[in-house]
């Protein structure tokens, strides 16, 4: 049950390291929430930084084993986190997109990023750390690109930091199920279709060349599938290709 237990530290370095350090000494329950009012260095994908400001926003890491799916599989949880925070955004304000691989957008600013580590021993996922982070109620930001957002700049409200938290724990329960009940048909189709620029011609770049393309798909191990002007259709995993924003 993701939220039942959590676990509210002042400060820390990293939600995600605390819980991998946490998960070398303990068992811990699944679904264990680990969530930090501070964190002094929060890590973004590719080596970036996270930024946010204490008390501000919601800074968490949630534990699972997801030992029912392959380690093959696992862009599965991914997807599954990204539909999760699309669904809890969507039931509040207008515009969240999903930014493959996944990143959450609101028209063109990003409001919440996902750093998801997991530990693989053979073809299982022995253990899980999905690491969040959700823009709440900070308006201003010393990073530009993507331009960040928050939920108050959008609605010009506070929000209270646990309800928003236990709110999301919901979604995210609920997409949880949805893995574990073999929906897969519906997740990669609800996945797709909330894409960021799904399925119309925009500018991409790989290194210093520029290209138009769309997208059209996400292979199962999250490769991007981009049919070119051409009608060529391209396959790229993350890193390889970055939006022209
Ligand atoms: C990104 O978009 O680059 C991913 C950002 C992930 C940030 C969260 S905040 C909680 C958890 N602990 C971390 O150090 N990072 C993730």
């Amino acid at each position: 049950m993701i939220g039942k237990k959590i676990i509210n530290l002042k400060k820390v370095a990293s939600t995600n390291t605390y819980a991998a350090g946490f998960l070398k000494n303990q068992t811990i329950p699944e679904g264990t929430v680990i969530w930090a009012d501070e964190q002094i260095s929060g890590r973004g994908q590719r080596g970036n930084i996270w930024e946010s400001e204490p008390g501000k926003n919601l800074t968490f890491s949630i534990i699972l084993y997801p030992r029912f799916i392959r380690a093959e599989e696992q862009f599965l949880i991914s997807k599954i986190v990204s539909l999760a925070i699309y669904d809890f955004l969507d039931s509040l304000i207008a515009g969240v997109r999903i930014k493959w691989p996944n990143d959450i957008f609101v028209d063109n600013d990003k409001i919440a990023g996902i750093l998801i580590e997991s530990s693989i021993v053979g073809h299982t996922i022995e253990n899980c750390i999905v690491g969040i982070g959700l823009n709440v109620n900070q308006t201003s930001f010393h990073s530009y690109l993507p331009d960040p957002v928050s939920l108050k700049i959008i609605t010009g409200k506070s929000f209270d930091l646990k309800d928003t938290l236990s709110g999301l724990c919901g979604f995210l329960q609920k997409r949880y199920l949805q893995l574990k009940n073999q929906e897969r048909d519906l997740m990669n189709s609800e996945y797709l279709s909330r894409q960021y620029r799904y399925n119309e011609f925009h500018l991409f770049h790989r290194g210093s060349e520029k290209f138009s393309a769309k997208i059209t798909g996400v292979d199962p191990q999250g490769a991007l599938i981009l049919d070119l002007e051409t009608g060529e259709s391209q396959k790229f995993m993350f890193g390889e290709v970055e939006y022209v924003l």
